[in-house]
């Protein structure tokens, strides 16, 4: 539980009306977008309705300034696209976003939660290490696109 809560914060289930203002924040984030792929309006929803998924928004005001998409396979829970507004970083955010989709995953029975982040993400790899992520170094990414833009 964080000790004092940011109370001007609200989070809440993102909706498909979200998605501007979730790529949007994405963009400032300096994630790599895909809106002509799995980051288009279509996906975003059919995401938002896929089972196992709990994708969170952390709102000040009506202002989107966090969000995360979490899933589970049923057998290990995902930490995917987390990402908070430049100016609202350091005010711990992204702790909260985290621990939410955590306590969510845990309410699926799931107890192992992962995060892939760049090595050279600092401020990501010191978030996960201080919410209690082991770093994995003998691990190696790999993947397949159908297609460039996916
Ligand atoms: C990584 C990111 C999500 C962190 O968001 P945030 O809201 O600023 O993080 P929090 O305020 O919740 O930080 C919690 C703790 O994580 C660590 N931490 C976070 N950012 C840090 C930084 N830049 N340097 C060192 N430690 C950091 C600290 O221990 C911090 O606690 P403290 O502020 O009490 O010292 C944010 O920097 C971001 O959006 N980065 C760009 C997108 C990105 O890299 N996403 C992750 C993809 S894996």
């Amino acid at each position: 539980m964080d000790p004092s809560p940011d109370k001007s914060l609200a989070l809440r289930s993102l909706r498909p009306e979200d998605h501007p203002a979730v790529l949007r924040l994405w963009e400032e984030a300096g994630l790599d977008v895909r809106p002509r792929g799995r980051d288009g309006p279509k996906a975003f929803a059919a995401q938002l309705r896929a089972p196992n998924s709990h994708y969170l928004g952390a709102f000040r005001g009506e202002e989107l300034v966090g969000a995360v998409l979490a899933n589970h396979t049923g057998r290990k829970g995902w930490i995917n696209r987390l990402a908070v507004a430049p100016q609202e970083r350091r005010r711990g955010v992204a702790r909260r976003l985290v621990r939410t989709a955590e306590e969510a995953l845990r309410a699926d029975g799931i107890e192992v939660v992962a995060a892939l982040a760049q090595r050279d993400n600092a401020a990501s790899l010191a978030l996960f290490e201080s919410l209690g992520y082991v770093v994995h170094p003998e691990v190696v990414y790999l993947s397949r696109r159908e297609r460039p833009e996916a």
